[in-house]
Parts: C-alpha cells; sequence; structure tokens
C-alpha cells in the first residue's frame, strides 16, 4: 500500500469503482485468457488495448488467440462481462487492474520496456483509491517497484491516496491442452503486506493456487529463471543434436535412453531453435540485468548462442539430402509459427532458417495452416514442386501424406513422423 502525497496539478475524477470489476491491459495471448478466466470466475471485465483493430475485432465476438474460442468470447460479450476498449479513463471502474502488455528486446537485443512504461502512463490518471495494480508482463527484477510504481505515483490522481501493488508473472503457455490460467500455479510478489492480501484473494479467486513470495523481485527473477531454465536445457540438447549427427548417433534415441533414468534427468528436444515471446527474450532481460551489477552472464549468453545457429545447422542438414545442391534447390519449410497449436510468428526460427537456405541459393516456401502471411506472402499448397521438405513446427491439421505419397524427402525437426520412408529425422 502506497499513501501518496498530495501536489495540485493531478487530474480530479470521480471514482464509479467496482469490486467486481478487472482492467486487463493488452488483449493478447496473455490479457485474453485472462479475461476469460476472471469472467467463469465471476468477474466483470474491461480488456484494453491500445491497437483500435483489435479491439473492434474483440468487441465484435472474434478471437484473435488460438485458445479462446469465438463462442466463449461471445458468451463473455452477450452476458455483460466483457468489454474492451481502447479508453484508458475506462480503468478508473475497476478494483484490480493487470498490466499484459509486450516486453520485447530493441534493436541491441536489450529489455525494450517502452509499451510497459506507456500502459503505467495510460492507467495511473485514471486509479481509484483502493485499486490493486498488478504487472504479469515478464521484465527484469525491479520493474515494478522502479519503474511502475514511480509514473504511476507521478500521475494518480489526487483522491487515490491509496494504491496497492504486486507482480504476479503470467505463465500461460498457449496451444497447451492441459495446463491454463486455472490450474497453473501463479506466483504472486507484493509491495507490501496489505498489497499481498488483496493480490493473493485476487488470484486465489481466478487460479487453483496461488503462491505468494516475499516481494515482487523473487517473483520478476522466477519468472526470469523459470524460461532461462528452457533456454538452456533446449540449447544443450541442440549442441548435443550436433555431436550426435556428426556422428551418426540417433540423438531422440539417445534421450529416450537417458529418460530411463527415473530420477536427475529431464528430456529436452532438438529444433529448428527457439521462438517466440519468451524464450529467446527472457533470459537476455537477466544478461542485460546481470550487466546492471557488472557480472556477465557468461552460460546464458552461450546457451542462447548455441539456439542462434541451430538454423544454419538445420539448413545445411536440408542442402546436403538434396542431390542437385548447387543447383537452386526448391525447399518448403513446413510451420513457420514458432510451436505447434498456434499462429505465433514473432522470434520464430523458421526465419533464421529461410535466410540461411535462400543465402544458400535455394528457392524457399512456406506452408502453415494457420499463418495466414509471413515474409509477404501467402501459405503455399502442399503440392508445390519441391526437392527436399523441413518440418520445422508440426501444425494440427498438417497432411503430410501429399509430400510422402510423392516421394518428396522430409527433414523432421520435430520428431513427430517417425520412420516413414523418405523421412530423416534431426
Ligand atoms: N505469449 C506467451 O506465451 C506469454 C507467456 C507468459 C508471459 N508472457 C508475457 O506476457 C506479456 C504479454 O505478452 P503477450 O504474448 O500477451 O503479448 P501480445 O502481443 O499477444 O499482446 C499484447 C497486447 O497488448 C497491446 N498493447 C501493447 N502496448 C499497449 C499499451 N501501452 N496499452 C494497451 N495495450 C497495449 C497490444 O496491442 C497487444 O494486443 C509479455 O511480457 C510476455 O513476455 C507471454
Amino acid at each position: 500500500m502506497l499513501e501518496k502525497n498530495l501536489s495540485a496539478v493531478r487530474i480530479i475524477h470521480m471514482s464509479a469503482q467496482n469490486s467486481q470489476v478487472l482492467a486487463i491491459i493488452g488483449q493478447g495471448y496473455v490479457g485474453l485468457p485472462l479475461a476469460m478466466a476472471a469472467v467463469d470466475a465471476g468477474w466483470t471485465v474491461i480488456g484494453i488495448d491500445n491497437f483500435e483493430a483489435k479491439v473492434s475485432q474483440l468487441n465484435s465476438g472474434s478471437s484473435p488467440v488460438e485458445d479462446i474460442s469465438d463462442q466463449q468470447l461471445q458468451d463473455a460479450i452477450a452476458k455483460g462481462a466483457y468489454k474492451a476498449s481502447t479508453d484508458f479513463s475506462k480503468v478508473s471502474q475497476a478494483s484490480v487492474i493487470t498490466i499484459c502488455v509486450p516486453t520485447p528486446l530493441d534493436e541491441k537485443r536489450e529489455p525494450d520496456i517502452e509499451l510497459l512504461r506507456s500502459a503505467a502512463n495510460g492507467i495511473a490518471p485514471y486509479l481509484s483509491n483502493g485499486t490493486l495494480v498488478v504487472s504479469e508482463s515478464t521484465s527484469y527484477p525491479g520493474t515494478l517497484r522502479d519503474v511502475i510504481i514511480p509514473i504511476v505515483n507521478e500521475l494518480r490522481p489526487l483522491e487515490s491516496q491509496i494504491l496497492y501493488f504486486a507482480s504476479a508473472p503470467e505463465r500461460v503457455n498457449p496451444g497447451d491442452p492441459v495446463w491454463n490460467q486455472k490450474n497453473t500455479p501463479r506466483l504472486v510478489g507484493a509491495i507490501d503486506e496489505a498489497s499481498k492480501t488483496k493480490a493473493m484473494e485476487f488470484y486465489e479467486s481466478i487460479c487453483d493456487v496461488a503462491v505468494s513470495v516475499s516481494t515482487p523481485e523473487i517473483a520478476e527473477a522466477a519468472k526470469l529463471l523459470e524460461n532461462t531454465f528452457r533456454l538452456v536445457n533446449i540449447a544443450l540438447i541442440n549442441e548435443f543434436t550436433q555431436l550426435c549427427s556428426n556422428n551418426n548417433i540417433k540423438v531422440h534415441e539417445v534421450i529416450d535412453a537417458a529418460s530411463s533414468k527415473p530420477y536427475g534427468f529431464m528430456p529436452f528436444r532438438p529444433g529448428v531453435g527457439v521462438g517466440g515471446h519468451c524464450i529467446p527474450v527472457d533470459p537476455l532481460y537477466l544478461t542485460w540485468w546481470a550487466k546492471q551489477s557488472g557480472v556477465q552472464a557468461n552460460f546464458v549468453e552461450s546457451a542462447d548462442s548455441v539456439n542462434r545457429q541451430m538454423p544454419k545447422f538445420v539448413a545445411e542438414r536440408a542442402l546436403n539430402m538434396v542431390k542437385k545442391r548447387g543447383d537452386s534447390p526448391r525447399i518448403l519449410i513446413l510451420g513457420v509459427a514458432y510451436k505447434p497449436g498456434v499462429a505465433d510468428i514473432r522470434e520464430t526460427p523458421a526465419t533464421e532458417l529461410r535466410n540461411y537456405l535462400i543465402s544458400a541459393g535455394a528457392t524457399v516456401t512456406w506452408h502453415d495452416p494457420l499463418v495466414p502471411t509471413w515474409k509477404d506472402s501467402t501459405s503455399a499448397s502442399l503440392d508445390w514442386d519441391c526437392d527436399v521438405a523441413i518440418l520445422a513446427t508440426m501444425q494440427p491439421g498438417m497432411n503430410l501424406t501429399q509430400l510422402t505419397d510423392r516421394g518428396v524427402m522430409i527433414l523432421d525437426c520435430t520428431n513427430t513422423l517417425g520412420n516413414l520412408d523418405g523421412v530423416t529425422t534431426l
């Protein structure tokens, strides 16, 4: 809880706050599923997004996120429990506000928290007294305390004497049929006891389990640890795959063999690289944060570098499969989203794969039933005449017998096709 020093020049507004109204800033892969989970738990949700076209789409009942069906969204709208808006002043109606905006990297591959700052700037003038403000966006430790709270304190209305703050980094895994907003335990780190009580009450109303940690910095750091753990383990297995490949050893059989050990081993699988808004990005928030205190996170930087070299390794493997290499081989990339079941192409390693193939003289096109456009083109038909296909992401509904039946060789980077004729597994 923060009590504020009154200063004269702030907006004064009459609060129409309602204890069961939640405002969510950002209606993407995190914000929209949270909105629907909150509606299910009895909250009325205002979904704020600064992208007008998305707000119109949402209010027309069309979901931009695969895990939320149009029907679910339409039901929430029909019962008056959900409405999207670009108008930040509507947050004055909310007792809880969660910030779920992107936290990408800038051109130097360092944290870019401008959208987070702009979300804090957007809500601050309209906060009602007693509001709980939670940051769910992934960022480095100290973001809530040192960035968001100062912005809010600078701009909040005179009458909003008491505000509560917590960090509860989102763990949603888009496309996951098992783990969702409700059954994934939620970390909650608040700035004081009163904020902790409010934040735990809120998350316990939505999630099966909320786990309280002592500070927002613990919650923020835990999120970076979780995703860095995945990055380094994927890097290890990607490097191991290259070692096995050079010695004609089937890496998946090795991983299966090691997995027979009942303790102390966890299987990770190789792939074209890492993609999405989390695994390639969050560990670089950690490396940047380390540098701020004069420390180099060598291990994490090395893992990042191994994963970034993986598309080149995959491209070389595919080119080696094509007999008429040098003759501009025709290569089809199957699945360009960064993982199965989503249309999300952010940071997809398919981009680097395509770049390497083109720079090696190949003619490249792509097929992905979930991605409407990529690289200024649309998904090609599986009939496209190619020398080799690279299965980068196994999308649901992708019927590859069209390729195998006509003898097209496939480099399977997903370990889903098994020992079919013409299929080589990474
Ligand atoms: N996508 C995931 O799988 C995932 C999982 C866990 C955590 N996260 C974290 O959650 C956060 C959000 O990620 P996402 O995947 O939902 O992003 P997203 O791009 O899918 O959605 C973000 C939405 O926020 C809107 N937006 C951007 N700036 C805004 C602003 N200033 N005000 C209002 N709206 C704004 C965008 O228009 C967009 O609709 C990030 O920090 C991310 O690292 C993402």
